[in-house]
């Protein structure tokens, strides 16, 4: 096989992946509408409620709220299923920060548990050793876009009596037994910033079956108001959380595109599974037969140095990149992000840790941390959306440095 492109050699791959986010006259015009219309904001236009229901109904749920953010809907979706200060909330270490961060802002507690090392979702046998009197909620991340074991979940919680929260920010139109996520716990959100499956540069989304839920997420979003209320009569405390019609439209024109984007990406990660699977030393993330659509925002491969004459896996990716093939290593564990170490009296955020003593340097989760150092490969969902073939070039990248791994610096 011909030398690295690390080294010097050929690329396998000079063309490159399809672009993100795919617009074209549809959403230009959308925005010009909205523009034209004067209604720039949700109070007096109908895009936002339009593609609330809209967005409710694609992810079988019967209420949606938008927000400005995937962060600010967690927040959001903690306090509307009751989670108050010095409540802990379980969440994985394998996640965006938000997952975590969302909990700390509005004064809870986060409490890590382990992820599973086949689906890197959060194993659920290990969380009830980390239920105590203050737990609430689990929070579900569908890490990727594939969803949690949401079953094995769903029995704890209701064994101890705890809210399930759904973090379905990579995961829109993911199913789980061939449910939409996001209502299946008490509560869902959605994230439709830049990069992911369903964007509008920015925006969130809270989905629930829940009436109390929906109303108390409602008045949230909106300043503690009320539906029937006063602009100047606000019942709890709340935020201006509220999308614009500019995103509004764009999402509606997105979601048109979004069930043949997500077939184009489930048929080519189910092949790069096939290709990937025959190689020593790589093996895809495993899917549950109860995942019935995935929404692949990641695709996850587990990496074995053994496989590749014990190069490291920072080899492996330095390697490939330059073979044409973007990748990256993708989290490290939450709790050694500095934001998360606790200081005498509360952490860096100013919030306190009400009477638990929480040291996140103390914190181990083995599978996440080995997941994070030397284990995870990820490839970004647009790298899905082409033709069947740029598959066959990510595998044969992957061989080549395979065959060539012997000729690699391992240092
Ligand atoms: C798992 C997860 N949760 C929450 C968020 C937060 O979403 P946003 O960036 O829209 O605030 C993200 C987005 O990156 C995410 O990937």
């Amino acid at each position: 096989m011909a030398q690295l492109a690390v080294n010097g050699g050929p690329k396998t791959r000079t063309k490159p992946f399809p672009a993100w986010p795919v617009f074209d006259e549809t959403e230009v015009q959308a925005l010009a509408e909205v523009c034209r219309s004067g209604h720039w904001g949700c109070l007096s236009g109908r895009k936002v409620a339009e593609f609330e229901k809209k967005f409710a109904a694609f992810q079988d749920a019967k209420y949606g709220v938008c927000v400005t953010n995937g962060t600010a809907a967690l927040e959001v979706a903690l306090r509307a299923v009751g989670v108050r200060p010095g409540d802990e909330v379980i969440v994985p270490p394998y996640t965006f920060i938000a997952s975590a961060s969302s909990v700390l802002t509005i004064g809870g507690i986060p409490v890590f548990v382990d992820i599973d090392p086949e689906t890197y979702n959060l194993d659920p046998p290990k969380i009830e050793a980390a239920i105590t009197e203050k737990t609430k909620a689990i929070m579900a991340v569908h890490i990727g876009g594939g969803p949690a074991d949401m079953d094995a979940i769903a029995a704890v919680a209701k064994k101890h009596g705890l809210r399930v929260v759904e973090d379905a920010a990579q995961a829109h139109g993911a199913a789980w037994n061939g449910r939409r996520v996001g209502a299946i716990g008490d509560v869902g959100t959605f994230s439709f910033q830049s990069s992911k499956n369903l964007t509008a540069g920015e925006g969130g989304y809270v989905v629930t079956n829940d009436p109390e839920v929906y109303s108390a997420a409602w008045s949230l979003h909106n300043c503690g108001r009320v539906p029937e209320g006063q602009w100047y009569e606000h019942h709890i405390l709340g935020w201006n959380l509220r999308l614009t019609e500019f995103q509004g439209a764009v999402l509606l024109a997105q979601m048109d595109r979004l069930e043949e984007q997500m077939k184009t990406r489930e048929e080519n990660a189910l092949y790069l599974d096939s290709l990937l699977s025959k190689i020593e030393g790589i093996r895809p993330l495993r899917r549950d037969p109860r995942v019935t659509a995935h929404a692949y925002h990641l695709y996850i491969f587990r990496y074995d140095p053994q496989g590749f004459k014990r190069l490291p896996r920072e080899k492996f990716l330095k390697a490939l990149n330059a073979e044409g093939i973007p990748c990256s290593a993708g989290y490290v564990p939450l709790y050694k992000e500095e934001a998360f170490y606790a200081e005498p009296g509360g952490c860096p955020l100013g919030c306190a840790f009400y009477g638990r003593e929480m040291d996140y340097s103390k914190v181990s989760c083995p599978v996440t941390e080995h997941v994070c150092a030397n284990e995870a490969v990820w490839l970004f969902q647009s790298q899905l959306l082409g033709p069947k073939e740029d598959m066959d070039d990510i595998a044969q990248a992957v061989r080549k440095v395979q065959a060539n791994a012997g000729e690699m610096d391992r240092g």
